[in-house]
Parts: C-alpha cells; sequence; structure tokens
C-alpha cells in the first residue's frame, strides 16, 4: 500500500475549510429530514449547497455512482442511491453520507438521523454509533497507533451487543477521496501504524442492530443487513496532532 501522506500547514489549511463547509452542509440538509421528502430530494438540495459554496461534491460519478449523498435509510447501511419514489416516513431513520472537493482537498463525512418520532431502540444505535466514533478518535493522536482506534471502537460497540461491518472501513483523505490507510473498526490484533501529526482520517463506524452481515443490492452499491435489522453511520474527517485531534468536519 501506499504511503499515508502527512500534510503540510498550508493543506491542513484547506483540508479545515473543506470540512467546515461540509459541516455547514449537513446542517443544513439536516433541517431537511422530515416525513414525505424523497431521498432525491435531499441529493438535489445537497448538490445545491455544495455548489454554492464553490465546490464539488466528491461522491458523484465516483466510480459511478450518480449522486452527490448517498442516503441510507433503515436496513440500508451506506451507499443507498437517492430516489424520487423512496419517501422517508414518521420512524424510519436515515444516514447522509457525503464529501466535497475545496481546491482539490476533500472532505468526508455521515450523520444518522431519525425521521419524526423513532424507537427508544433506534434512538439508542444511532447514539452508540456515535460515541464510538469519539471513544475511537479518544485514540487518535500521536505516538498511538492506527488500530487503537479501532479497537477501542470495537470494545465499546461490542459492549452493547451490537454488530460491526467489516465489509466496509475508513480511509485516509486528502486530494483523493479515499487514500491509505484502512481504518477497520473491529478488533484487531496487530497495532497497525504509527499515527504522526498532519495525517487527515475518515473514521466512521457502521454498525448494525443485529449481527455485522451485510449485502449488497442489484443496483450495484445499495448494502443491506443481511437480517434487516437496522444501521448506523457515523463518520468525521480528523486530523492527527501532537494532542487532542482535529474534527475536521464539525462546527
Ligand atoms: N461512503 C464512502 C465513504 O464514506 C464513500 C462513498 S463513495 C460513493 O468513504 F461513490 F458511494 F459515493
Ligand atoms: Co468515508
Amino acid at each position: 500500500m501506499a504511503a499515508v501522506t502527512i500534510k503540510s500547514e498550508w493543506e491542513i489549511q484547506l483540508m479545515r475549510e473543506a470540512g467546515r463547509l461540509l459541516a455547514q452542509v449537513h446542517e443544513e440538509l439536516a433541517k431537511a429530514i422530515r416525513p414525505g421528502i424523497s431521498t432525491k430530494d435531499i441529493d438535489v438540495a445537497c448538490e445545491k449547497l455544495i455548489r454554492g459554496y464553490g465546490c464539488t461534491p466528491n461522491f458523484l460519478h465516483y466510480e459511478g455512482y450518480p449522486a452527490s449523498v448517498c442516503v441510507s435509510v433503515n436496513d440500508e447501511v451506506v451507499h443507498g442511491i437517492p430516489r424520487e419514489d423512496r419517501i422517508l416516513e414518521e420512524g424510519d431513520i436515515v444516514s447522509l453520507d457525503m464529501g466535497l472537493i475545496y481546491r482539490g482537498y476533500h472532505s468526508d463525512a455521515a450523520r444518522t438521523y431519525g425521521v419524526g418520532r423513532i424507537t427508544p431502540e433506534a434512538e439508542k444505535l444511532i447514539k452508540v454509533t456515535r460515541e464510538s466514533f469519539f471513544r475511537g478518535i479518544g485514540m487518535a493522536r500521536a505516538g498511538r497507533h492506527l488500530h487503537d482506534i479501532s479497537n477501542a471502537i470495537a470494545d465499546y460497540v461490542l459492549s452493547y451487543g451490537y454488530g460491526i461491518v467489516h465489509d466496509l472501513v475508513g480511509h485516509g483523505i486528502g486530494t483523493s477521496l479515499h487514500e491509505p490507510p484502512y481504518i477497520p473498526n473491529f478488533p484487531q490484533r496487530r497495532r497497525g501504524i504509527k499515527l504522526k501529526p498532519g495525517m487527515t482520517l475518515a473514521v466512521e463506524p457502521m454498525i448494525n442492530q443485529g449481527t455485522g452481515e451485510v449485502e449488497w443490492l442489484d443496483d450495484g452499491w445499495t448494502v443491506v443487513t443481511a437480517d434487516h435489522r437496522l444501521s448506523a453511520h457515523y463518520e468525521n474527517t480528523v486530523l492527527i496532532t501532537e494532542g487532542e485531534p482535529e474534527i475536521l468536519t464539525l462546527l
């Protein structure tokens, strides 16, 4: 695998701006989530917001992906393709995963929301998934190792009896959406590479209510839980420093 890139101070400034703008897009879209809107409506709004900031949606046309955002509902884990006839309903949970390019630098972030009132069980899955990200990045600092992040996420999630998706992982990010290294969310025996200041990583636990097993739908993109129970996703682009990591995609 190619070497993990260390960003210069100037590149970090650009990554910060890419992250800040993406955080704003997420906040705007969060307000639009309600029963009755289609997943396509979310995509149209997303692309408009990203382009309105003078940026480019990095998911659009990525390996042929046809939209600016992945909108994954209920048992859909990731890569749900927006559709006019996919209408959000009260009680659904919906994950929005998207990224943008600002002056050549990529950001990537995902959140899961409840649509209207949702069950306490769904609420808990979303909360634990989000918290697992924070447990993970508690280990994301210079001197620690990559898999300290993975193990912290996994320990936390497994203590709730949830399933961790193994088939998809987090990743480095910079002048490409996906750079080395892979960042698994499940337990690792080896320590992985040593973390260094200037690394930028997209940490993204994908957590299932039931087992971690997933399947691909015939559209070639949508990943669903094999047992059709719920799945949640939480992701931010993070900068490694000597101290606390800097979360670039949160305001
Ligand atoms: N969900 C992936 C990630 O967060 C990227 C999806 S690429 C797309 O890294 F083509 F599906 F949009
Ligand atoms: Co990602």
